[in-house]
C-alpha cells in the first residue's frame, strides 16, 4: 500500500496549489460529463455527486463513510444536497485539516482498516479514486494484490448492513500496459514505458488493479455489482480542466509553483507532479489505453 509518506508527497505538496486552482473542496477525481463535454467541470462534478448519492440511496440522516475523501467534495456535496451524515477518512494530513476548517467530519486513517469498533456501521460507503493506492508494486511483485483487495472488501462488508451499497471509482491497468521491465524514466520520452514511469513517480506506493472483473472477482465472495461504467473519456476531459486551472495566474499559486522548483531539479519524480505545465502523464496513459476507469456500484450480499 503508498505509505503516509507516499501520499502526502502526492497529496499534500499540492495541497494549497489545489485548494487556490480548483476549489476548497474541490474533487481530485475524475467528473461525469455522460458524453456532453459542453459542460462545466463543476457541473460534471456534481453530476458525478449526484450519481453517487442516488446509487446509494443517500437521504436525509443516513450515515455514510467516505474512504479517501480528499479536499471533501462529495462529503460536502451529501452534507449541503441529501441532509447526509458524513464521515471521511483520509491519509494526507494536509487535505484532512482543510476538510476540517471546511466544517467536514474527517480523520487521517487507514481507510482499510476501519472497523465498526471505530465508527460503528454505516448506511452507505464511498471510495472515490482511493483503490489506486492500496497495493504497491512490492506486493504485486509478491503476489499479494488479490488477497490486499479480498481483505479489503472483507472489512467493507462489516460496515454495512446486508443490501448496504458501496461506490467505488477507480483507474486500472488497460490492454495497452507496457511490460513492467521495460518502464523506466531513461526511455524513449514518447513512449509508453516512459509515461508510466512518471505516473509511478508521481504516484509512489501504488500499483492499479487489472480491470473491473479483477475488482468484481475479488469482491464476490461478499458483494455483488450492481452497475458498471467507464470513465475513461470523462477523465480525459477532467484532465485537460483541470490543467486549465492549474495554470490559471494567482500571484500565491505562481510562487508557491517557484518554491517547488529546486525539488524539480534535484528529484525526477517531481517531473510527475509538474504534468500540469508539459504533457499530463495521466491524460497520455488514458488516451493511449495504458489505463482505464471505471465506476462500480456493489450491493453487500
Ligand atoms: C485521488 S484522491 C481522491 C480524493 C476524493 N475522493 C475526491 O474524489 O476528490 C485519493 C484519496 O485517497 C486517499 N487514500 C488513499 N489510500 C488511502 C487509505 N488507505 N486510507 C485512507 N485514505 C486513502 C488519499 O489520501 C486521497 O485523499
Amino acid at each position: 500500500m503508498a505509505s503516509q509518506q507516499d501520499l502526502d508527497f502526492t497529496y499534500s505538496t499540492i495541497d494549497q496549489v489545489f485548494r487556490l486552482s480548483i476549489g476548497e473542496t474541490g474533487d481530485y477525481s475524475g467528473a461525469m460529463y455522460n458524453g456532453d463535454f459542453s459542460l462545466t467541470l463543476e457541473q460534471a462534478q456534481a453530476q458525478k455527486h449526484q450519481f453517487i448519492a442516488d446509487s446509494l440511496r443517500i437521504r436525509p440522516g443516513s450515515k455514510v463513510l467516505d474512504m479517501g475523501c480528499g479536499w471533501g467534495p462529495f462529503l460536502t456535496y451529501i452534507k449541503h444536497q441529501r441532509g447526509a451524515i458524513g464521515r471521511g477518512v483520509t491519509l494526507s494530513q494536509e487535505q484532512a485539516e482543510a476538510c476540517r476548517n471546511n466544517g467536514l467530519t474527517v480523520d487521517v486513517k487507514d481507510c482499510r482498516l476501519i472497523t465498526p469498533d471505530d465508527y460503528g456501521t454505516f448506511d452507505a460507503i464511498t471510495c472515490i479514486g482511493g483503490m489506486e493506492h492500496f497495493c504497491s508494486i512490492e506486493q504485486w511483485q509478491a503476489g499479494e494484490q488479490d488477497s490486499i483487495y479480498a481483505n479489503f472488501f472483507k472489512n467493507l462488508g462489516d460496515l454495512l448492513p446486508t443490501g448496504g451499497r458501496f461506490y467505488m471509482q477507480s483507474m486500472v491497468f488497460g490492454e495497452q500496459l507496457p511490460p513492467f521491465d521495460s518502464i523506466s524514466l531513461q526511455a524513449d520520452p514518447d513512449s509508453d514505458a516512459y509515461y508510466m514511469a512518471l505516473m509511478i513517480a508521481q504516484f509512489p506506493g501504488s500499483w492499479l488493479p487489472y480491470g473491473p472483473a479483477h475488482i468484481g472477482h475479488c469482491a464476490r465472495p461478499y458483494f455483488k455489482l450492481v452497475s458498471i461504467s467507464s470513465g475513461r473519456l470523462d477523465y480525459i476531459e477532467t484532465i485537460g480542466q483541470w490543467r486549465r486551472r492549474f495554470r490559471a495566474f494567482n500571484a500565491r499559486k505562481y510562487a508557491i509553483y517557484v518554491s517547488l522548483l529546486p525539488r524539480l531539479l534535484t528529484n525526477p519524480a517531481f517531473r510527475g507532479l509538474i504534468s500540469v505545465f508539459r504533457k499530463s502523464p495521466n491524460r497520455v496513459c488514458f488516451e493511449r489505453k495504458i489505463m482505464e476507469h471505471y465506476r462500480l456500484v456493489f450491493e453487500k450480499v
